[in-house]
């Protein structure tokens, strides 16, 4: 992708300034943030001359203006925290559903060519049909879910009634280099890695037989830019489509790390899901094939990456 003008909604956000980072030597990018989890230190070079960083919130930045002459949206900007969602119903709902609505709208008006949404398969809630297709009925359980769920419908419905261009793209467990490991909700990945560099003893909640399916954010940025030169308009997983369970992933973090702590292991929380597994078939759609051969050496990475800010 070159020579164009990209918004990037929570651009320096863990994801947001990975697509930031890969698109900025031969793009011009605006970014939008409220700072509410995401940082500057967060991009490579934030200085960088083909770079406008805008810190406000979504919902009261002057839109119009922003999106003058944009040509792509990555809309990545959202409340991503399902127990903060659950606490905060109404806060998510003007965070993740009205912003995205009032960026649509303004999105129509500028003539922007398409849109890339960052759902999840939170939309799937408990749903246990593996692998999981994008054709399967939303089931969200979360606020943060139900958010998510209705942008992909006001996606379609934009699509229809404006033919506003969109891929909304649904990542199952991302991992990579600037996860946020300390926050209370903190992703397994970055859990494991910095009790094991900090001398922590890990916990793994029920019998770790429990399966996700990781995808690295490298195969995010990747997908996001193939959505956007893609003609498809419709929702695809962004996932390995390979599960992993939590217990292997650990060992695999121990084996690279030669650490011999064991985990401890406590209940199963409430909520949690035993299984999730994606349907990848419609990435062909985007034209995309995850590096998911790579999952050792992606991990390696993230950890040495850890290692640097620890
Ligand atoms: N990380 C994952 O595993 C994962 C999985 C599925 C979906 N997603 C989705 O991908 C997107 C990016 O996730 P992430 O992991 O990078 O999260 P993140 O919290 O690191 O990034 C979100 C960014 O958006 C900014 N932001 C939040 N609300 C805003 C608002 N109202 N106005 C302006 N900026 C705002 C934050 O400051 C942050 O920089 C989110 O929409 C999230 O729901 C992430």
């Amino acid at each position: 992708m070159k020579n164009k003008n990209i918004l990037i909604t929570g651009g320096l956000g863990f994801i947001g300034s990975h697509i930031a980072d890969e698109l900025i030597d031969n793009n011009k990018i605006t970014i939008v943030d409220n700072l509410s989890t995401g940082a500057l230190k967060n991009l490579k070079n934030p200085e960088h001359e083909n770079l406008k960083i805008v810190i406000e919130d979504l919902s009261n930045a002057n839109l119009d203006e922003l999106l003058k002459d944009i040509d792509y949206i990555f809309h990545l900007a959202a409340m991503a925290s399902v127990p903060l969602s659950v606490d905060d119903p109404v806060g998510c709902t003007e965070n993740n559903v009205n912003a995205t609505i009032k960026l649509l709208e303004s999105a129509v008006k500028n003539d922007v060519k398409k849109i890339i949404f960052s759902s999840s398969s939170a939309v799937y809630g408990e749903n246990l049909n593996m692998p999981l297709k994008e054709s399967e009925l939303p089931m969200p359980t979360s606020p943060y879910a139900a958010s998510k769920a209705s942008c992909e419908l006001y996606l379609q419905s934009f699509y229809d009634s404006y033919g506003l261009n969109y891929t909304a793209l649904r990542y199952f467990n991302v991992f990579g280099p600037k996860q946020d490991k300390n926050s209370q909700y903190a992703a397994v990945i970055p859990n494991f890695i910095s009790a094991l560099l900090e001398g922590r003893q890990p916990v793994i909640y029920g019998d770790g037989e429990q399966t996700r399916d990781f995808i690295f954010v490298k195969d995010i940025v990747q997908a996001n830019i193939k959505a956007c030169e893609s003609d498809y308009n419709g929702i695809v997983n962004v996932a390995s489509g390979k599960k992993l369970s939590v217990n292997r992933l650990y060992e695999i973090i121990k084996e690279t790390l030669g650490s011999d702590v064991e985990a401890e292991y406590l209940p199963e929380r409430a909520g949690d899901i035993k299984h999730s597994l994606a349907d990848v078939s419609n990435l062909e759609k985007i034209n995309f094939k995850s590096d998911s051969d790579n999952f050792e050496e992606q991990l390696k990475e993230t950890i040495n990456w850890f290692k640097t800010v620890l």
